[in-house]
């Protein structure tokens, strides 16, 4: 597989392998020891959305591994405006060794990586977030070890960053569960109930989001009233097992799906998570561009 744009792509053991890898690879990095496996490789990163740790990130790991990002926003290349789709992505296949693309539709990424010669990678669209439910997941795995059976409790709206958790624990046999307001569930064939409390039942990772994702800011006071009862605060944590930890992809917005208190308890959690966004994707990249792709 030449690309990253779907979990539903890969079997539970290419996942897990790929998991498993980028936490060797983090501590050869730390130690100094991890090859330069994509030396003067060049990677495309296309914004259509803004972005802190997902930009950063790819940037930095291309740059640990011997090669040099170009980032391009949409005023810059006018994907699908100024030129179609698969004309941008057949010109950066020729100059470029990997295309990374944050964009609206799906189907825009589905479009680039159908028309690059070299491997795409989503960076989030309005479906899905695949490299962050990775980067969830292996820092579980550093926590908990072997997180076969359990359970991740996902409290707010069943968008972009849920589906990737749910359908990343369903490969790797673990329980997932979305708590949310009529009308926000998943499409997918998941547990999922209007109970924050019922979620958190017996779950070792408490998981939130933002109520309003990028591209909703016209709904966001709606949301807010509406997703009022789905906060991660201090007292539901009470009807959840001792030792479970809070994650949040971030940006969190302190007071609405999280408060102050709780971010400020789970930080160490919440942080690790983010930087382990750039140690999966240096992993993924290098397998990607360096090894010709996922087997
Ligand atoms: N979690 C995440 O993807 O962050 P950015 O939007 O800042 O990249
Ligand atoms: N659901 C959020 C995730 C941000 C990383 C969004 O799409 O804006």
């Amino acid at each position: 597989m030449k690309d990253f744009i779907n979990i539903a792509d890969f079997s539970g053991e290419q996942l897990k392998g790929l998991l498993e890898r980028a936490i060797v690879d983090k501590k050869l990095f730390r130690a100094g020891k991890l090859p330069a496996s994509c030396r003067r490789k060049v990677l495309a990163l296309i914004f259509e959305k803004p972005s802190l740790r997902t930009r950063v990130s790819f940037e930095a790991a291309i740059v640990h591994l011997g090669g040099a990002a170009i980032n391009l926003t949409n005023a810059d290349i006018g994907l699908g405006s100024r030129e179609p789709v698969s004309d941008v992505s057949a010109v950066l296949g020729r100059m470029c060794d990997a295309v990374v693309a944050r964009t609206f539709s799906h189907e825009t990424v589905q479009g680039l990586a159908e028309h690059c010669s070299k491997p795409v990678i989503n960076a989030l669209t309005d479906y899905s977030h695949p490299c962050q439910a990775m980067a969830d997941v292996m820092t579980a795995m550093e926590i908990f070890g072997d997180v076969r059976g359990r359970k991740l409790a996902f409290i707010g709206d069943g968008n972009n960053v849920a589906r990737s958790l749910a359908i990343l624990c369903e490969k790797l046999g673990m329980e997932f569960a979305l708590a949310c307001p009529e009308g926000y569930e998943l499409e997918l064939d998941v547990a999922q109930t209007r109970d924050p409390r019922e979620a958190v039942e017996g779950a070792s990772i408490i998981y939130t989001d933002t109520w309003t994702s990028m591209g909703q800011e016209d709904e966001k006071d709606e949301r807010i009233a509406t997703f009022k009862p789905y906060q991660v605060n201090a007292e539901l944590l009470k009807t959840a097992p001792k030792d479970a930890v809070v994650m949040h992809c971030l940006p969190a917005y302190r007071g609405y799906e999280i408060t102050d208190e709780v971010m400020s308890a789970h930080a160490g959690t919440i942080f690790e998570e983010a930087e382990n966004r750039l140690h999966f994707q240096r992993t993924l990249l290098g397998v990607l561009i360096a090894e010709g792709g996922i087997n």
